[in-house]
């Protein structure tokens, strides 16, 4: 087979690793940009012509009128959501919206993000800590085989049916919990049939369409949401999201063969966040994290939750170069790091004294698990207008040194603020 011009584009750590920044970085050159999974849990921050823009749902390419921006059938798609994004942008004049929604898409609908709230609420100091967008519950869903999606709103009577049971059997469950409160039937309706007719120009069989344009070979970026850590799978479970972020998980959820993904690209934070509750080996409380969360603006795109602050851990990197199958990664979030006078990596796990290359599948082991850090000498020097790898500061470059052998990976491209400009490949990214 050709060589094919797709790449996907994954989360390495737990998420807000500045997927945005670079998938829009990249989607200059593109043709597709496709999500592929989550919904608008994910919160993707893009500052363009010094003005920022959070997108949840939509890709990252949507501001290029050339690229076509594709939500799989994989996403779940919070219709009411996606509309005020929809509307957000042309209010600051990008109205050239090409974009495709998949007509196998679930859809979240306002009970889904009631009941998500209920289960965080009930879990009490267990709670994961979830968006609260609805996320779990729409999947559940869609398992259960009880979902509705995006092509079902273009058939009114089916809908209708689908709709009555499915609120029949959340309001019994709110009964069930002595919560007052019945979902009102005829109003869902009706939002539902006016916000129908602003996506309708956008619905196709995407599969087809992508399956095409690799063919074709058309440069297409899969735009992960979430992370690693925050994959169903094989993340850091039960405290993780309700999808897998991984490459692997593209092909079913776009609907592609498994041999049509190219290169995967992983995006590494250059220190680790958390937003959420789960267990965080690397994470610390001090001014360190205060300083890193401030100079980062580590609050969450989507919550504005202060998102918790840890040293960069290599062996999360290690696991997700596995899963994935990155080749290479852009470390973001790097300008950060300046002005901090000792830096850790972690570069190894132990568990009862013995070495383990891996993350414990029980939280109980992962609880306990005692790492192994590097101590690297930090630089005081403003790296933002910094243009190549030489120019950094000798100890910034020890320190990308130190991340690609202990990562066992290839820094490909360095983040040094959040605009386009602020990016320097260290090779052809695709
Ligand atoms: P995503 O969810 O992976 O797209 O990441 P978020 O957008 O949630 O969080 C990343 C944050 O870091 C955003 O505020 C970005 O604007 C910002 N950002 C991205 N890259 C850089 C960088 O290299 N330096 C700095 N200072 N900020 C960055
Ligand atoms: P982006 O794409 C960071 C986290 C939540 C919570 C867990 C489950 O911006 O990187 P959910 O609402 O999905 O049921 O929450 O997952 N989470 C994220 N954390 N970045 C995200 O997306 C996230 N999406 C979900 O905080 O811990
Ligand atoms: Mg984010």
């Amino acid at each position: 087979m050709k060589t094919l011009n797709s790449l996907a584009i994954i989360g390495t750590q737990w998420g807000d690793e500045g997927k945005g920044k670079i998938t829009n970085y990249l989607a200059k050159k593109a043709d597709f940009v496709v999500r592929y999974q989550g919904g608008n849990n994910a919160g993707h921050s893009i500052i363009l012509d010094n003005k920022r823009f959070a997108l949840h749902l939509l890709p990252s390419g949507i501001f290029y009128k050339n690229v076509c921006n594709i939500l799989a059938n994989g996403v779940v798609i919070d219709l009411f959501g996606l509309v005020e994004e929809i509307n957000n942008l042309k209010k600051n004049n990008i109205k050239d919206i090409n974009l495709l929604i998949s007509e196998r898409a679930h859809l979240v609908f306002p009970y889904h993000k009631e009941i998500d709230a209920i289960f965080e609420k009930a879990k009490g100091k267990n709670k994961i800590g979830t968006t609260k967008q609805g996320i779990g519950p729409a999947y559940t869903d869609k398992v259960t085989r009880i979902g509705i999606r995006v092509i079902d709103l273009f058939d009114q009577k089916y809908l209708e049916e689908k709709l009555k049971e499915n609120i029949f059997w959340k309001n019994l469950f709110l009964k069930s919990l002595g919560i007052n409160k019945e979902i009102d039937f005829d109003e869902l309706l009706q939002k539902l049939l006016e916000a129908r007719i602003i996506i309708k120009p956008f619905i196709k069989d995407t599969s087809k369409i992508i399956y095409d344009a690799i063919l074709d070979n058309k440069k297409v970026l899969f735009e992960g949401a979430q992370g690693v850590q925050l994959c169903l799978d094989h993340g850091t479970y039960p405290f993780v999201t309700s999808s897998s972020p991984t490459a692997s998980s593209i092909p079913l959820n776009t609907g592609i063969p498994a041999n049509f993904i190219n290169e995967v690209l992983g995006i590494t934070k250059s220190y680790t966040t958390r937003v959420g509750n789960g267990v965080f080996l690397t994470e610390i409380n001090d001014k360190i994290a205060a300083k890193i969360r401030i100079k980062g603006n580590e609050f969450g795109t989507t919550t504005g939750r202060a998102r918790r602050i840890g040293w960069f851990d290599a062996v999360l990197i290690r696991y997700a170069k596995r899963i994935n199958g990155i080749t290479k990664i852009s470390l973001t979030l790097f300008d950060v790091l300046s002005g901090i006078k000792e830096l850790k990596i972690a570069i190894n796990y132990s568990l009862d004294n013995k070495n383990i290359d891996c993350i414990p599948t029980l939280l109980k082991d992962l609880e306990r698990v005692k790492v192994e850090y590097i101590t690297l000498k930090g630089w005081d020097e403003d790296i933002t207008n910094v243009k190549s790898f030489d120019a950094l500061p000798e100890n910034a470059k020890k320190y990308l040194k130190a991340i690609e052998k202990y990562g066992e990976i290839r820094i490909a491209q360095f983040s040094v603020g959040p605009k386009p400009e602020q990016t320097i490949d260290l090779e052809k990214i695709w």
